[in-house]
């Protein structure tokens, strides 16, 4: 297929595939899950349905993607371990957790029905060696008996009748967890007694009776003495993206071909798939405010993040999988209200990266570039379609296209009696999501006052041309 003079655009996404040694940990977190938790009534200090549904949707996980070898989870977080690396600019397990939890949620929870949607923050830990790794999980481990050993002294004390503020002040206990680069010492708060689980998922006697773990990742040579945070902590992978520039975050479909073909969308469009993606967009735009435009075609998105966005201290992995997850959740959530009569066979996932764009002008080359790729894939598609239903098979139909240009196209086209310009907007030029200033008159003690509230739109426009941006100046200004 053709190229387009924006195919330049491309040169800014930076090759962000994590690179040896190959064990990789995947942490996802939940984001926000005190409110998620307190919405959807938790039992407080540990809810076993809700961590059961953690763990089923771990278990998904594991299933679906064969490189991990372990997971490890307590409360809203997971740690995946990966032995080779198979990653390439995205996490795509942690958002099919994300819909597995929304898939799996009227399975564990019957009665109960969403009332927000649930998100994770997912991070990449490399570690180098064998040992880093087993001092990770035994860190993790141990943070899961403090946690748990504290939230179940917490929530006694004020089930005994204390506020939760007295007994917080009751366990506080202040300790130096380490010194700054200055020298001074950082104080964190400790809990009191630490107990140890008796299966201590980092000693030798739990690891290395596991022929696949033996076998996938080698054996612990030593159990752990002192556990040393800061060391792992050093490995964390920190992404932060450049300052003061665009952030564009592209998520895609993995693997939608398969998706549409088992849910039976129409083909080349189905424009209920592309509204129900268009709705999941207007509320990542409602729900992130540092999301100023965004733009859809097919299978994928882009969402244009205000330049000055301090979002996540503009952390890449952060925002992506904030996003990803968050749209996920609302695509499976509003399944229904746009395939009423079909059943979500199976959870959708996407995958998602971060690209830093220095200047408007090169971000509208961006927005351009997937725009100039909607029209050279939908015309192709449709006339790919046409002549399959005009029965010819798939392959004849490939060499019919080859090489043609998009006049040839359309003078195809036109002998099915498609008029390819006739077609709806929403293919030819893909979907932009924005605010826009309305007006609203809010009735208020007993008089009517009117102000000026913001309202998320979706658009099938020219975003191409200049005159779209002059005539929304307030997007990129
Ligand atoms: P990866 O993104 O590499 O995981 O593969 P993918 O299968 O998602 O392919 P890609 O993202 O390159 O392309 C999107 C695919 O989604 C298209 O090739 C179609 O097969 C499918 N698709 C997207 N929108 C529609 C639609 O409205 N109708 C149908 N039938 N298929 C669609
Ligand atoms: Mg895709």
């Amino acid at each position: 297929m053709a190229n387009s003079k924006y195919e330049y655009v491309k040169s800014f996404e930076a090759n962000d595939e994590v690179m040896f040694p190959n064990l990789i940990v995947v942490r996802i977190d939940g984001r926000d899950f005190r409110r998620f938790s307190e919405v959807h009534e938790f039992e407080r200090p540990n809810d076993e349905k809700a961590l059961n549904l953690m763990n089923a949707c771990a278990i998904s996980v594991l299933e679906e993607y064969p490189d991990i070898v372990f997971s490890y989870g307590f409360s809203d977080e997971y740690s995946d371990i990966i032995a080779e690396v198979m990653m390439q600019n995205s996490i795509p397990h942690c958002f099919f957790f994300l819909f597995d939890i929304c898939y799996k949620m009227e399975g564990v929870f019957p009665h109960e029905r969403y009332e927000i949607s649930p998100t994770f923050n997912g991070r990449v830990i490399c570690c180098a060696t064998i040992e880093v790794l087993q001092e990770y999980l035994a860190w993790r481990q141990n943070d899961c008996h403090a946690n748990n050993q504290y939230n179940t002294c917490l929530w006694k004390l004020v089930e005994s009748g204390k506020t939760e503020k007295e007994a917080q002040e009751i366990l506080k206990e202040e300790d130096i967890a380490k010194y700054s680069e200055n020298g001074t010492p950082v104080k964190r708060l400790r809990r009191k007694a630490r107990i140890l689980h008796s299966e201590n998922i980092a000693g030798r006697s739990f690891w290395n009776v596991h022929q696949n773990l033996l076998k996938q990742l080698g054996c612990f040579a030593e159990d752990i003495g002192k556990i040393n945070p800061d060391y792992i902590r050093s490995f964390l992978f920190e992404n932060k993206l450049m300052p003061s520039t665009w952030i564009v975050i592209r998520i895609d479909g993995c693997h939608f071909h398969r998706f549409c073909d088992v849910h039976a969308f129409e083909k080349p469009n189905d424009v209920q798939a592309l509204n129900l993606m268009n709705s999941c967009a207007v509320a990542v735009l409602e729900e992130f405010q540092d999301v100023i435009f965004s733009y859809g075609v097919s299978d994928e998105y882009s969402f244009v993040l205000k330049k000055d966005s301090k979002f996540l201290q503009r952390q890449a992995s952060g925002i992506v999988s904030a996003i990803v997850s968050f749209f996920s959740s609302m695509y499976v959530m509003n399944w229904k209200s746009f395939f009423p009569q079909k059943e979500l066979k199976y959870t959708p996932s996407f995958d998602g990266r971060a690209i830093c764009y220095p200047s408007s002008e090169i971000l509208r080359d961006y927005l351009a570039w997937r725009q100039v790729d909607c029209h050279i894939n939908n015309q192709y598609n449709t006339c790919f379609w046409a002549l399959v239903k005009s029965g010819k098979s798939k392959s004849d139909a490939q060499n019919t296209l080859k090489g043609t240009q998009a006049l040839e196209k359309n003078q195809i086209l036109a002998q099915f009696g498609i008029d390819y310009n006739a077609l709806p907007a929403i293919l030819r030029q893909g979907s932009s999501v924005f605010s826009v200033k309305e007006d609203v008159v809010i009735h208020e003690n007993g008089s009517s006052v009117e102000k000026l509230r913001n309202k998320v739109i979706v658009e099938y426009c020219n975003i191409i041309e200049q005159s779209f941006w002059e005539a929304h100046p307030g997007i990129l200004d």
